[in-house]
């Protein structure tokens, strides 16, 4: 493959590396990104098995663009910046991490030569995670996670030790369920998947390279006889033009139907405050909620004094087919939130203002009447997370979310804490 000089306007600097399927070029005039440009070639057998497929680039890279689009919505830290031609994308540009993390729902393919006895099928919950060295001279070896850990690998000045494979691993994971989830709702059962992760520029981990229909095992209605990943071809004995096109006519089905993955559940917050004074923390709120991905409103009205306005905007909402939830905010006694839920069969969750009288405020929220159930917290955002709870049950990007932000804080305090014993050692 000669290497073009430009591409949909994109300089292209000196070719980083090329693999079986992709190349990989500096951009000059972009610093920190670099161009990915796939291959029209399937391989298989750590490239023992070979052909070409025209239009595969194009395929694997909308294929990847539109996976890589769900998981960014879904908060997890990715290199893919964005598609810019038929068959290329840009990345952040990273030094690689020579590992292939496998995550397995269900036991099949090389698992089972591994683990004799264990039958095709056999179900993992948590989904099964390991580590292969990749090596294609030895057949990608599986390494434990010591292993990993022992060969102190240094990318971009960060040695990858325990934390960073914890790290990785947790990630890999998420990966795998949140597309799991995405692929539930088109009946297909992912059965397993790899990824690889790079270090970029600035120190940081992130999910890399592609994933593609070379990076799953996918079966509609959970039924192995439908697969329409590339296990399709690494099953022909021999290759046939005919073979071929049946493989190519899978990868393109997936890829169509990648357009269907994201949740179709219209949902909306709405913050009801009792009055003016509230804005504030109800901006908290606001705030903490839309990092999670949600829509928020904010309105102001009284339950104790415009008890029929606030009824007729609750009704508003009611009216539009959205998965609602209200968060209602009034100091002193809350009127508010119990009147909306007594209305309502929609979610309330009270949150009261900070005052000096809180402790003697709050049981205004706690004490309801028989027949209510709303929730109360005290702060904004334990209020946007219960929220983001509620409607992430029908959308999982919403529920990935709240896993991303969770995965995060426990490696911001890893690293505070690392950080800390550095100081006083
Ligand atoms: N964001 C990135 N920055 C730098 N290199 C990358 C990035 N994403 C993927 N690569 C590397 O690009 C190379 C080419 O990909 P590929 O053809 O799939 O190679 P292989 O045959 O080794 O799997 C791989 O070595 C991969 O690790
Ligand atoms: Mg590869």
């Amino acid at each position: 493959m000669s290497a073009p000089k430009e591409v949909a306007g994109y300089k292209l600097g000196k070719l980083i590396i090329e693999g079986k399927t992709k190349q990989v070029f500096d951009l000059p005039d972009v610093p920190n990104q670099c161009m990915l440009i796939n291959k029209d070639r399937i391989t298989a057998g750590d490239g023992v098995k070979a052909h070409d497929m025209e239009g595969k680039a194009a395929i694997s890279n909308q294929t990847n663009a539109k996976v890589f689009n769900i998981l960014n919505s879904a908060g997890i830290k990715t290199a893919f910046v964005k598609m810019v031609s038929p068959t290329a994308f840009i990345s952040k540009k990273c030094e690689m991490v020579p590992i292939e993390w496998v995550t397995r729902r269900l036991a099949t393919g090389s698992f089972l030569k591994r683990n004799p006895g264990v039958p095709e099928g056999f179900r993992f919950t948590p989904p099964k995670q390991e580590t292969f060295f990749k090596d294609d001279a030895n057949h990608d070896p599986q390494w434990s996670e010591e292993q990993i850990v022992s060969a102190k690998f240094k990318f971009n000045g960060l040695v990858i030790g325990q934390d960073e494979v914890d790290y990785m691993r947790k990630v890999t994971i998420l990966v795998f369920e949140v597309l799991e989830k995405a692929w539930a709702l088109r009946d297909c059962a992912l059965i397993d998947m790899k990824i690889e992760f790079g270090v970029d520029q600035e120190g940081n981990i992130l999910l890399a390279d592609v994933i593609d229909s070379d990076s799953w095992r996918l079966w509609p209605s959970g039924d192995k006889r439908l697969m329409v990943d590339k296990q399709v071809y690494r099953n022909l004995a021999t290759v046939t033009a005919a073979d071929l096109d049946t493989v190519k006519r899978n990868f393109a089905w997936v890829k169509d139907q990648l357009d269907h993955l994201l949740p179709t559940v219209h949902h909306k917050v709405v913050v009801f405050m009792g009055s003016p004074a509230d804005t504030e923390h109800c901006q908290k709120i606001a705030k903490a909620a839309r990092e999670l991905g949600l829509d928020v409103d904010l309105r102001i009205t009284s339950a104790h004094k415009a008890t029929e306005e606030t009824l007729r905007i609750m009704k508003q909402y009611e009216d539009t087919n959205n998965a609602l939830v209200f968060i209602a905010v009034a100091g002193r006694s809350n009127g508010l939130g119990p009147v909306l839920s007594g209305n309502t069969s929609y979610p309330v969750i009270n949150c009261p203002p900070p005052s000096d009288k809180l402790v003697q405020d709050i049981w205004s929220s706690l004490s309801v009447p028989s027949g209510l159930g709303c929730a109360t917290v005290i702060y904004p955002d334990s209020a946007a997370l219960m929220a983001a709870q509620i409607i992430g049950l029908k959308d999982y990007i919403i529920w990935a979310r709240i896993r991303s932000k969770q995965l995060e804080m426990a490696a911001a305090l890893r690293k505070a804490d690392n950080k800390l014993q550095n100081l006083t050692v």
